[in-house]
């Protein structure tokens, strides 16, 4: 045989697709080309893959071997095909004797002694494989990874392990390694926030509906505290979700067990300088930014105004839809990012005097602008959190509910949703809106005046029918006056806050 073909994948995004490998050895003087839109890693698999085979006491045919990576147009990058190209070099070199090798998959990066290494973003290459019903052959490292996705993996240390794998002598073992369990988060309960009635309680109506949420107030209040509780009381994740937030994880090289744990909700707390590449996402080859890194769970953007605009702006996109889109000269990569945002802001340097005068003054109204009004139409829930009372302060047996009682409540919350439309209440469209929430007459005239003396958008008016919808979901029962009335208390500081931003 001197044509050999077998598979790999690459990896655009959170998506893997299918890479052919074709190696042909014709008489010539011995030379090895790689085509196929290789980037510099993957042409300098050559010198790898020769010391590799030769290492593990195969021999390098001395003829002209050229090694194709199809399809043409797809861009390779990284180590990952190494195996691939030794396994086809082998096999076309006739050392593999007559071999079918088309229902396996191969990815792994090789050292020269024939060592097979871990490679980055492995997990959404483990779940396209496992759909073509393809047998992958992966690096040990990557194996905890590949194990998240039921199916016959199987991985190896080196490349002679591999081939007595293919020629039956001795089989590789299969992944089975358990996924981490999630950290327990005690040290982050609701029960130790004292007062702030009102925070919580919007805290919980953000969980249940999947709700934006903007947290205002002065200095030491227990913003970021709040904040940093919500993962608690969130429901717990699907596999599905699991799965597509462990994607993200791997392909951004973050390793389970230490850099994030399967089925936590991810919280992400970018620091005010970052910039617009780190927030969605970037790079020659695009690596998932922080709004990605919070699919599945929250952005939490603390100190909102010190943020710089133009970088604010960007998050618009993927608080729209969910999904942040990079554009190269290649082509371009979507990554998924349907993260909850909860921003912490003070509304001003000046000590607190409360109410709207506050948001008014001249030291706020210069710090607010640094906000624009289509991103602040984007947070469903503005809150306003005060100095807590003294006395709330330091009564010791003042405890609040445990993140444990309101998650119930969330969950329920959450199935009435999912049982309803399939969706949460923030991802419904106006249409699917309108049909589930259907107002009388009276609740219709009552919505009208509100929008006209608060003066919100389109988009503000479907979102506060949203947040409505989920206050009744929690309430387990269809959508009040009351409801409305307090999904429009979410909103009475917009027309204060968006007078001053522009
Ligand atoms: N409601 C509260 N219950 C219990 N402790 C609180 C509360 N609010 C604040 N604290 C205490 O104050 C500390 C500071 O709170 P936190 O950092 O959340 O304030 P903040 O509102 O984010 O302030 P800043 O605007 O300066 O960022 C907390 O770590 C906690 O010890
Ligand atoms: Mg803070």
């Amino acid at each position: 045989m001197s044509l050999a073909t077998l598979y790999s994948r690459a990896r655009v995004g959170v998506a893997s697709p299918l890479v052919t490998v074709e190696t042909h050895i014709s008489n010539g003087l011995p030379s090895l080309n790689i085509v196929g839109l290789p980037e510099a890693a993957v042409r300098e698999a050559k010198d790898r893959v020769r010391s590799a085979i030769i290492n593990s006491h195969f021999e390098f045919p001395t003829r002209r071997v050229t090694i194709n990576l199809a399809p043409a147009d797809l861009p390779k990058e990284g180590g990952r095909y190494d195996l691939a190209i030794a396994i086809s070099v082998l096999a076309a070199s006739g050392q593999l004797g007559e071999i079918n090798l088309r229902g396996f998959e191969f990815i792994g990066e090789l050292a020269l002694s024939g060592e097979v290494r871990g490679v980055p973003g492995l997990l959404p290459s483990a779940i396209a494989c496992h759909q073509s019903n393809r047998q992958l052959i992966l690096p040990e490292e990557n194996q905890q990874e590949a194990a998240l996705v039921e199916g016959d993996a199987v991985f190896a240390k080196h490349l002679t392990q591999v081939t007595a794998h293919l020629l039956k002598q001795s089989l590789l073992p299969a992944c089975l390694v358990k996924p981490s369990e999630p950290l327990p988060l005690e040290h982050k309960d609701m029960k130790d926030v004292k007062g702030q009635y009102q925070a919580r309680r919007a805290l919980e109506v953000a969980a249940a509906g999947g709700h934006n949420l903007l947290f205002i107030g002065p200095a030491g209040t227990g913003k970021t505290m709040l904040a940093s509780r919500l993962p608690s009381i969130m429901p717990v994740m699907t596999e599905e979700e699991a799965l597509a937030v462990a994607s993200v994880q791997s392909v951004a090289g973050r390793k389970m067990g230490l850099d994030w744990h399967w089925s936590e909700r991810p919280f992400r707390s970018p620091h005010h300088s970052c910039s617009a590449a780190a927030l969605v996402g970037g790079g020659s080859i695009p690596k998932p930014g922080e709004a990605s890194l919070a699919h599945c769970g929250v952005l939490f953007l603390d100190e909102l105004p010190e943020f710089d605009r133009k970088v604010l702006e960007v998050l618009r996109e993927p608080l729209e839809n969910g999904e942040v889109h990079i554009s190269r000269a290649r082509g371009q990569v979507t990554f998924p990012a349907r993260f909850q945002l909860v921003a912490a802001m003070n509304a001003s340097n000046e000590a607190y005097t409360g109410g709207q005068d506050y948001y008014q003054s001249s030291a706020s109204q210069k710090y607010l602008k640094k906000l624009s009004a289509p991103f602040l139409d984007r947070i469903d829930l503005h809150v306003e959190v005060p100095p807590l009372p003294s006395t709330i302060l330091v009564n010791a047996q003042e405890e609040g509910e445990s993140s444990e009682v309101i998650r119930q409540r969330v969950e329920v919350a959450v199935e009435r949703q999912r049982a309803r439309q399939g969706l949460r209440n923030n991802q419904l469209s106006g249409r699917q809106l309108e049909t589930i929430c259907a107002l009388n007459d009276a609740d219709k005239a009552f919505m009208q005046q509100a929008l006209e003396t608060l003066k919100l958008s389109a988009r503000a008016y479907h979102r506060v029918l949203k947040v409505a919808l989920t206050l009744a979901d929690l309430s387990a029962c269809e959508v009040q006056r009351k409801h409305l009335m307090e999904s429009l208390s979410y909103r009475k500081m917009e027309k204060t806050l968006t007078s001053v931003a522009s």
